[in-house]
């Protein structure tokens, strides 16, 4: 069998849809196949996804994706996983079954949890041993939630009969047999979105975990992020599993950021800024989360500072669904063309607090600088701009922890084709953004990661060739970063702080 005839398989299951792409060695995409999943708002500030969905359609688009280039497992050196971070699913280990719905990162119901823990404290109370403070973006805190709504549950994961995991650990299991001798596995980038593990050691926080109320008979193996983990033995048996990443980090790998000081930022339904730090643990004074980047079976683990936006894409389809101003996401576009400006117009959307760099929980969405001018056209330019302003709150704060002013931003996911948002970007940000050839780089980052642990990749230096640049945008002449409009964006994030108070 040739090389050209043998592909790496990736799953990137995300916070709306879960797809499998395969990948040749030159890095191009061979097949691609996707499934949507339901999102569920029970309640106000409530997330949710239904695992076994997930895990039912991972059994769809792995098969598909194989039969579109009408490959067979023995064609698939490895499987690489990457996967929205932080959602928590618990799971009995004997029927396979969850024991709730998984509880989504954006989900807020954990703030009193939150609240109780930092106490006197403050919510930095664990950030010296795993880097975040107390939000109830992370797992630790839902897990505590989660049991805390069932004493019975309590005492089963204490026996260990009931496992946790995140993405990539529930279909690790799965694809492993589940209940017939699943493994039970995690990354170091995931584990590094509990908060329960301590990020120097790699190791589950006993302390921690006390703290939280979380017993360590349900948790999973941490492992690096590339190595083999096992053979699947369900769906497509016989293949190789060999790398799991948190989505955000696998879009850095997937951009050849192997160097410290590189950074990308990748827009979907949030964005999320890394910048590799090295193998130095970092330390923010400016909001930003220090995490773990990627740790390549028995190398240094290596770190990086995150600026973490919630709300970006989910804008736009908020503008899309929820005021029915355009019929498609691509259509934001065109109608913010109709005018030059927003007008002096600001959306500012804290749906569920605002992220990095603020962290104010109780922050809620505004529209500031309406006037009878304003029409539909500036306000799909200030949805656009809200993630350009974003975009530059968290290069600001990143540029003043590491002292070093980034000199380009390399940019991937959905929003990427929208050619205005990028010119914005580049604007307000006053440096290039470019966006390499194969925009799917967070699957592209699993599968490298997957491909270096079976030797199908010698090496980064050849996956550095691989990256090659499709567009890029320069700051206008004259825009000066768009001082005198990015102050007035800052008044406009003062107004969403204290809104919420419950
Ligand atoms: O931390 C949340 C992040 O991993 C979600 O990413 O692309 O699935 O929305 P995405």
């Amino acid at each position: 069998m040739s090389v050209a005839e043998r592909y790496v398989a990736a799953i990137d299951q995300g916070t709306t849809s879960t797809r499998c792409i395969l990948f040749d060695a030159a890095g191009r995409l061979a097949s691609v196949a996707q499934r949507e999943h339901r999102q569920h708002y029970r309640r106000p500030g409530w997330v949710e996804h239904d695992a076994a969905e997930i895990w039912r359609n991972v059994g769809r688009v792995l098969p598909e994706a194989l039969a579109d280039v009408g490959a067979t497992a023995d064609q698939v050196v490895a499987l690489g996983i990457a996967n929205q971070r932080e959602t928590t699913v618990l799971w009995d280990r004997r029927t396979g079954e969850p024991v709730a719905p998984a509880v989504v990162w954006q989900d807020v119901r954990t703030q009193q949890v939150i609240e109780r823990l930092a106490g006197d404290v403050g919510v930095d109370r664990f950030a010296d041993v795993c880097g975040l403070p107390l939000l109830t973006y992370f797992s630790g805190p839902k897990i505590a939630w989660l049991l805390e709504q069932d004493p019975s549950l309590r005492e089963r994961a204490e026996r260990g009969d009931v496992l946790f995991g995140t993405m990539e650990t529930w279909l690790v299991w799965n694809l492993t047999g589940g209940p017939d001798g699943g493994i039970h596995v995690t990354d170091v980038t995931n584990a590094s979105r509990t908060m329960l593990m301590d990020l120097r050691s790699l190791e589950w926080s006993p302390e921690v975990c006390a703290a939280m109320g979380v017993p360590m008979a349900l948790l999973p193996q941490i492992r690096s992020s590339s190595e083999v983990y096992g053979e699947t033995t369900t769906v497509v048996p016989g293949v190789r599993i060999a790398a799991a990443m948190g989505d955000q980090q696998a879009a850095l790998f997937g951009q050849t950021c192997f160097s410290p000081g590189e950074a990308k930022c990748t827009y979907g339904t949030g964005s999320f800024v890394l910048l590799h730090t090295g193998s130095e643990l970092p330390r923010s004074t400016h909001g930003m989360l220090s995490t773990v980047a990627y740790k390549l079976g028995d190398e240094p683990v290596q770190y990086a500072l995150e600026g973490a936006i919630a709300v970006t894409g989910s804008l736009v389809q908020w503008f899309r669904d929820n005021l029915g101003l355009i019929s498609s996401a691509p259509e934001i576009e065109t109608l913010a063309l109709t005018v030059s400006d927003a007008g002096g117009c600001f959306i500012v959307p804290a749906f569920s607090g605002l992220f990095a760099p603020h962290w104010r929980p109780e922050a809620r969405g505004v529209v500031v600088g309406l006037t009878s001018y304003i029409t539909k056209g500036h306000l799909a330019r200030a949805v656009l701009e809200a993630t350009a302003w974003q975009t530059r709150d968290v290069v600001d704060a990143m540029d003043a922890d590491s002292g070093v002013a980034l000199t380009a931003l390399k940019v991937d996911g959905g929003m990427t084709s929208n050619n205005l948002l990028m010119q914005t970007v580049a604007d307000v940000l006053g440096v290039p953004v470019v966006r390499p050839m194969v925009s799917e780089t967070v699957s592209l980052g699993a599968a490298y990661a997957a491909g270096l642990a079976v030797g199908y990749w010698p090496d980064l230096q050849g996956l550095r060739r691989n990256w090659h640049r499709a567009g890029r945008w320069l700051p206008a002449e004259g825009s000066d970063r768009r001082q005198g409009d990015y102050e007035d964006w800052g008044r406009a994030v003062q107004h969403t702080f204290g809104w919420a108070t419950s």
